[in-house]
């Protein structure tokens, strides 16, 4: 089987402001420049802020790319909204569950958001759609699971509370199916790699901004979001099964920029 290359994005919130578009437009820019193109761009949820049509037209404009771009919902985002300006042929506010194959890797793009509430759920609908997707799936496929919400705990103050509140059928399938290879999350706004399942969690920072890990939360009720470091990505490469992922900050103010000495 060739390489896959994925790339994915997470937490852009558009918001209708030229900061959170500009961080975007510029990691789109990253990736439109690579030597070699990732076959798609995953975006994990939170697309808009506040999940307004015109976010969601900010977010279609800036997404922009000669490869696949897939999006998926977070708490933030409203499903009809996402669904007029993204999947114009769909309706209503069911959840948005799709897949994608590519040489033998299959996503398996889950909605784990509730319409008006931060934390996460899978639908009996969304478990159906994971479960009739296995059975159609070749034996020899790679098979990589990706949503908004984390389904454990990170040591996140802010998140873990507001996670995928029923895990436990998600793991049992993926403990049970030697094809799936991870579960590529977002929603924490801070890299994470840990384990679920026995299987790699890959938790992708935010484009937009970072927030800290329990220890760096000075108080209780203290939020400790982080607007200065640059956007940051994600790379996921994988190969005959097996998957390799870095992360990969990207600087706002330069490209490629010699060190000053
Ligand atoms: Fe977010
Ligand atoms: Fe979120």
């Amino acid at each position: 089987m060739p390489m896959v290359l994925l790339a994915q994005l997470s937490d852009t919130h558009f918001n209708m402001g030229a900061r959170n578009n500009e961080r975007a437009e510029r990691v789109m820019a990253f990736l439109a420049e690579l030597p070699q193109r990732p076959d798609a761009i995953l975006v994990t949820g939170d697309i808009a802020d506040e999940g307004d049509i015109e976010e969601y037209q900010q977010a279609r404009a800036a997404l922009i790319a000669d490869v696949p771009v897939l999006i998926l919902p977070g708490n933030h985002d409203d499903r009809g909204n996402l669904r007029s300006v993204f999947f114009p042929d769909t309706s209503g506010y069911g959840p948005i569950n799709q897949s994608h194959t590519v040489d033998g890797v299959t996503l398996a793009l889950l909605d784990s958001s509730i319409p008006g509430k931060p934390e996460g759920l899978f639908d009996e609908e969304t478990y159906t759609f994971l479960t009739d997707l296995l059975a159609a799936a070749p034996a020899d496929e790679s098979i990589i699971v990706a949503m908004h919400h984390p389904p454990r705990p990170v040591q996140s103050t802010v998140c873990d509370p507001i996670r995928l509140t029923n895990p436990e059928r998600l793991a049992e399938i993926m403990a049970g199916d030697d094809r799936i290879i991870a579960v590529l999350t977002g929603h924490v706004h801070a890299g994470v790699m840990t384990q679920f399942a026995g299987k790699p969690l890959i938790v992708a920072p935010s484009v937009s901004s970072t927030i800290g890990l329990e220890w760096e939360r000075a108080a209780p009720g203290h939020v400790p979001i982080d607007f200065a470091p640059d956007p940051s990505l994600v790379f996921h490469s994988i190969q005959d099964g097996e998957l390799l992922s870095t992360f990969r900050p990207i600087a706002m103010g330069g490209w490629l920029s010699e060190p000053d000495d």
